[in-house]
């Protein structure tokens, strides 16, 4: 199956269990990490037909998505004379896609690249909409570009290899999706079986045509796309209590969807039923939906660290019953504090 992302001349397609042949022009540099490389490298080497093919495998770990290992791998193309006709290909999760991506658009002042996302975060979240980037002292993230891959090939039998944590982290923000945008893909939720091969295609394509959506409406991040980051206000600041350690991305997601959940009852925007809803389908893929907050002072004043608040005008983005969204910047900070009270 094919979805098309749409942005005039930045147009491309992600395919879901298409991946065939890749035909290129020019040479070739196949970019993955030490992890997923042993486990497929081998067999996207030989669907590849290219002038020459390079490997360049990185170390596995988002403590490597840093300018240094940008560095290592622009030395690296440079020694195999990549041109502008040539291209990159990354294979691996969102931490090689995110610095593939943001080779890919430096490199020579920019060469084609695309994306063959390995773990379930990138196939539903990062591989689409063209964020790219690492990370440096000062945060996540903080340095990178916006840059469209040429295609995206999602296959769902890679998913088979992933460690069950970081599969339940994808689940994470494949529910946010649900939540924010489709109340009828939320009830398929409730009722599918992700070991089901059909089951998980679904979820796959209806979480790239909802990104598909929203990014070729907003590609730059200026208003709707901000309503990606329903949950992430709150695990931003969790994430950032821990070091990074102990709670993966997604797992601190579904706690931040939770708390946000509990703000939206309090503010009238979501039944308890809702709530209790959305918390049991996190529950049924294993995920984390409490956290210990030591002082929610400490808590609430992080939230203006978080590099999408404005001016220091927290923005929320709270659900508005299932299936829909609202983004609020007027909840005053008692109202906020009570909530994070719940999670003491
Ligand atoms: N660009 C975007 O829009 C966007 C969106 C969301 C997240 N991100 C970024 O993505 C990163 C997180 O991505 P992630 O969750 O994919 O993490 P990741 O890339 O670190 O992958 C998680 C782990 O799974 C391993 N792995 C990958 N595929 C596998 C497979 N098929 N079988 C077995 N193991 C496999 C990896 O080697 C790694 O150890 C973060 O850096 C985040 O900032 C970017
Ligand atoms: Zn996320």
């Amino acid at each position: 199956m094919q979805i098309d992302i749409n942005l005039d001349k930045n147009s491309y397609k992600v395919y879901i269990d298409e991946l065939r042949r890749l035909k290129f022009n020019g040479k070739v540099a196949v970019i993955t990490n030490s992890k997923v490389g042993g486990l497929y490298l081998a067999e996207i080497l030989s669907l590849i037909e290219a002038d020459e093919k390079y490997t360049i495998t990185i170390p596995d770990g988002e403590e490597y998505k840093n300018l240094a290992t940008i560095e290592n791998i622009l030395e690296q193309l440079f020694v195999s004379r990549l041109d502008r006709s040539s291209t990159i290909i990354a294979l691996g999760g969102g931490v090689v896609s995110d610095m593939s991506g943001f080779v890919a658009s430096i490199y020579e002042r920019g060469i084609d690249f695309i994306t063959i996302p390995t773990t379930l975060l990138a196939q539903v979240d990062a591989s689409v909409g063209g964020k790219t980037g690492v990370n440096n002292k000062f945060g996540k993230n903080l340095i990178g570009s916006f840059y469209q891959p040429k295609a995206v090939y999602c296959e769902s039998r890679f998913l088979k290899t992933l460690p069950k944590r970081e599969f339940a982290a994808g689940i994470a923000e494949a529910i946010k999706m649900a939540v924010m945008f489709d109340e009828k893909f939320f009830e398929f939720f409730e009722k599918c079986d992700v070991q089901n091969q059909h089951d998980l295609t679904k979820i796959i394509q209806r979480c790239v045509e909802l990104k598909a959506m929203i990014v070729s409406q907003d590609e730059r991040e200026k208003g709707l796309r901000a309503v990606l980051n329903y949950g992430h206000t709150f695990a931003h600041v969790i994430e950032n209590e821990l070091n990074y350690k102990g709670l993966l991305h997604g797992e601190a997601v579904a706690v931040g969807m939770n708390m946000a959940n509990k703000l939206a009852l309090n503010l009238g925007l979501l039944s308890v039923r809702d709530v209790d809803r959305i918390e049991n389908l996190l529950i049924k893929f294993n995920l984390p939906t409490t956290y210990k907050i030591k002082d929610e002072y400490a808590f609430y004043d992080a939230f203006t660290l978080d590099k999408k608040s404005e001016n220091s005008v927290i923005k929320f983005i709270l659900p508005n019953g299932i299936g829909a969204n609202l983004i609020k910047n007027d909840i005053s900070k008692e109202q906020v504090i009570e909530v994070l009270r719940l999670f003491k």
